[in-house]
């Protein structure tokens, strides 16, 4: 397989090489503001399981280009991002790093320290654990990390800001869209066209945080699941949870489930690309140096380990 091959079947990947982006998910993230204006009037931001750091290169290149053009807004307030995941990122310009696990309270407190004890206006979370390829697994695992990802936002974000996070639309998805519900006035579940429809995956966008009175983040606190019984995702009718669903980004965004030719226009020839920014230190490292020796026994081991792959897999979950 040439190294071009990857560019025809995935559109996305291939443009957020030439884009410089570090990960195709930018684009999810650039189409959720498309449909939502995520940016509009924040100054803090805090993008959650970052790495290799895609979303935090679309917060930077938006919210300080944006001061840049206007310089100082009204409020003359200094916009400040920070990324957190438990792996190292490259160096991105205006944007702080802290290598740290989401469901640590001294991970809020870093936050906060960074913003000098002012909440965060935006929130971010693309979140994603190792896939297992065990479906419910997988699904379980994603969910645990969306309601890590709302507890340490509890922590940090202003009242009346927004949250937004990976979500697999599984089959337990409606006790989940019960809790954030709890905490935002409104909630809505999105899929940018860069998210393939094969994938499960979608993002609920929270606009308008307004936890219950008296409530106090804790991050021992199981989020108020203890109201879960068996039966609550079988709920009918008046019922049911039900959360709106977009479809979002530009219409005439590529598809991301189509493959393209090489040669997008007739008057630019096609190059490859290389990827922006490889990881660094992916967890997988250690692997492919077993195996280019020989240590590793594996069965079906794929012939080439990816060590320049700058692409997060798309969990190998069931089509929605
Ligand atoms: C799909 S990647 C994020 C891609 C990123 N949004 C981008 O655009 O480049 C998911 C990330 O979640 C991180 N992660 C998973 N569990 C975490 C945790 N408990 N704390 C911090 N990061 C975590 C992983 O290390 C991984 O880097």
């Amino acid at each position: 397989m040439g190294r071009s091959s990857k560019d025809k079947r995935d559109i996305y990947y291939r443009l957020a090489k030439e884009e410089g982006w570090r990960a195709r998910s930018a684009f999810k993230l650039l189409q959720l503001d498309h449909e939502f204006n995520l940016f509009t009037g924040v100054n803090r931001a805090v993008d959650l399981c970052a790495a290799p750091g895609s979303w935090s290169q679309v917060l930077s290149r938006k919210l300080r280009g944006r001061k840049e053009k206007a310089e100082k807004d009204e409020a003359g307030e200094e916009v400040k991002i920070v990324a957190v995941d438990l792996q190292a990122m490259a160096p991105l310009p205006g944007v702080t790093q802290i290598q740290g696990d989401i469901t640590k309270v001294t991970t809020a407190q870093e936050i906060i320290r960074h913003f000098e004890g002012q909440p965060a206006d935006l929130v971010v979370c693309d979140g994603a654990p190792d896939v297992t390829g065990l479906h419910d697994v997988d699904e379980y695992i994603q969910a645990q990390l969306l309601l890590a990802a709302l507890n340490i936002t509890t922590h940090v974000l202003k009242s009346g800001g927004t949250f937004v996070a990976k979500i697999f639309r599984g089959k337990d998805v409606t006790l989940l869209y019960s809790q954030l519900k709890i905490f935002f006035s409104s909630v809505t579940c999105a899929k940018p066209r860069s998210s393939r429809n094969s994938s499960i995956e979608a993002f609920v966008v929270c606009q308008n945080y307004s936890p219950p009175e008296g409530y106090v983040p804790n991050m021992s606190n199981p989020l108020l699941d203890h109201s879960y019984d068996v039966d609550f995702n079988q709920l009918e009718g008046p019922n049911r949870v039900i959360v709106p669903f977009l479809a979002c980004g530009d219409l005439s965004a590529f598809d991301s489930d189509r493959t393209y030719p090489l040669q997008l226009d007739a008057d630019k020839q096609y190059q490859y690309t290389p990827p922006t920014q490889p990881p660094i230190c992916p967890p997988y490292q250690e692997a492919c140096k077993l195996r280019k020796n020989n240590l590793l026994s594996r069965e079906d081991t794929p012939s080439v380990c990816p060590t320049q792959s700058q692409d997060e897999p798309e969990p190998p979950v069931e089509s929605t």
